[in-house]
């Protein structure tokens, strides 16, 4: 028989995935500067909510802070761009003594949904279609944060108010442009977020029905190349054949970048990288994936690419990668302009793995843009800068502890099958703060599917998943207060 909670959750789901679309509605874009103002809106609608469901200590927390401030607390290769800083949203409800505190963590913020022309529906006007929710962060993040939410509103009603385990609730404004605001957060005010385990949604199964845990997350630095060549945009006829080309000069280097064969050429760059366990890769390999089928029907190209010698997991999971984003600048409009661009940049990033760390990477990169520049004349005759927009640590949690075993029985009681343990190759980098700063182990349990868009067009949320998940994140907070 199910508990009280699941049963209040499923009388109640058609409500929990109404209120998700007014969420939904909100476009929450953190990198956008035009966008503030719908942050802070989705910021004041997740606290809203938790504040009606009975959670106590509502509030808003500001992350914004001045350059200089930036600057002194991250170190040089920290440095980010002038910041707005989105809230933190914060609840608690610590009334079961001696019982274990859980930190349930989610991001409200959104990644931009351009190309708008390539959505089938609007991306901020969820719409229904096939079982599935479609708009821009129906699975990442909002559905998956709202996922606990809605068990914890289950958990409260079942238990006349309330928690079968201490909760606190932490969301995010900015996990979609880097998490500086949350990291400094709990640098400074780690104490105020004491708890023994982290629960964070906000990553796939490996396929439809099948449960899974992420046992491991990619970092990454996120940069910027700027190349600057002429004072100003030339003539192509005059000048070409005597003046540089800030986009030639930008190609060069981005073309050093990696070899044929897919390695990434900096100096050092794999010296850090440990190999996953003997254990690790043999259960990897068990794992259903059909490389042809993922290449067919998730990348759709003629062929993968990457480095030689390694699987397709291997190498979106536990080797570090390069990828260029977007080079604005120049000319891009229609038909042709004849132009020397004097400027040209390029966004450029590193998924890092264990034991890289940004800041050497970062300063590894640098230095070799640096050595390269000198290879031709079209680069030397530029400036060239590597800035870095932000950054996270890679991780690898440990899976022997009741709370991972909690989170696997909950799952084989809603989805009737084992769980398996994946890395991912994105990046959550707030989940290296929680387990080094705050010494929590973190269960990393989502219920994304492969094919379901993040950061792309026609993002959707499975709905059926949406509901099994917030029956397991009940399941798992249930066993987690039984046995605390
Ligand atoms: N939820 C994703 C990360 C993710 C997706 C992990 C799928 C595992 C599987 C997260 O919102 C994300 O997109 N993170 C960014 C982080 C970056 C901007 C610092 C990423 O990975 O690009
Ligand atoms: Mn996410
Ligand atoms: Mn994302």
């Amino acid at each position: 028989m199910a508990s009280a909670a699941v049963e209040f959750a499923r009388a109640n789901g058609a409500r929990f995935v109404e209120e998700l679309k007014d969420l939904l509605r909100i476009p929450s874009i953190s990198t956008d500067p035009a966008r503030v103002g719908d942050v802070r809106r989705a910021a004041e609608f997740c606290a809203e909510e938790l504040r009606r469901i009975g959670m106590r200590e509502v509030r808003l927390i500001e992350t914004s802070q001045d350059q200089s401030m930036v600057a002194e607390a991250k170190g040089p290769a920290r440095v980010v761009p002038a910041r707005i800083g989105h809230p933190l949203v914060y609840a608690e409800w610590m009334g079961r003594k001696g019982a274990p505190t859980v930190l349930c963590y989610g991001h409200y913020d959104v990644q931009p949904a351009e190309p708008i022309e390539e959505w089938r529906s609007p991306p901020f006007e969820p719409t229904e279609r096939d079982g599935n929710l479609y708009a821009r962060g129906a699975v990442d993040d909002k559905g998956q944060m709202w996922m606990h939410v809605k068990a914890l509103e289950a958990l409260m009603n079942a238990g006349g108010g309330d928690l079968p385990v201490n909760v606190r609730v932490l969301l995010e404004g900015e996990e979609e442009v880097g998490g500086e605001g949350i990291a400094r957060f709990i640098r400074e005010h780690g104490d105020a977020l004491r708890a023994d385990v982290a629960l964070i949604s906000d990553t796939e199964m490996f396929a439809p029905e099948l449960p899974t845990l992420c046992v491991g997350l990619r970092g990454m630095i996120y940069t910027e190349i700027e190349v600057r060549g002429a004072r100003t945009d030339l003539h192509s006829g005059m000048y070409g054949g005597a003046a540089p080309n800030a986009f030639v000069a930008l190609a060069q280097i981005i073309a050093r970048l990696k070899d044929a064969d897919g390695r990434i050429l900096i100096p050092g760059i794999y010296d850090q990288v440990q190999a996953p366990t003997a254990d690790e890769l043999k259960a990897w390999k068990a794992l259903p994936f059909d490389e042809e089928e993922y290449r067919e029907a998730e990348v759709g190209s003629k062929e993968l690419t990457g480095e030689a010698g390694f699987s397709v997991l291997e190498r979106t999971w536990a080797r570090p990668t390069m990828d260029v984003h977007g080079m604005p600048g120049g000319f891009t409009g229609a038909g042709a302009k004849t132009v020397i661009p004097a400027r040209a940049t390029a966004k450029v990033s590193l998924r890092l793995v264990p034991d890289m760390t940004p800041a050497e990477t970062f300063r590894r990169l640098q230095e070799y843009v640096a050595k390269i520049v000198s290879g031709s004349r079209e680069m030397r005759a530029c400036e060239v800068e590597v800035r870095l927009i932000h950054s996270g640590d890679p991780i690898v949690v440990s899976t022997d502890n009741r709370y991972v075993r909690a989170a696997t029985e909950a799952m084989r009681e809603v989805w009737g099958k084992e769980t398996v343990f994946v890395r991912g190759g994105g990046s959550i980098p707030v989940v290296g703060d929680f387990v080094r700063e705050l010494k929590v182990p973190a269960v990393l349990m989502g219920f994304g599917l492969p094919d379901d868009n993040l950061h792309a067009p026609n993002e959707k949320f499975h709905l059926p998943n949406f509901h099994r998940g917030i029956e397991s994140v009940i399941g798992f907070l249930t066993r987690v207060g039984d046995r605390g």
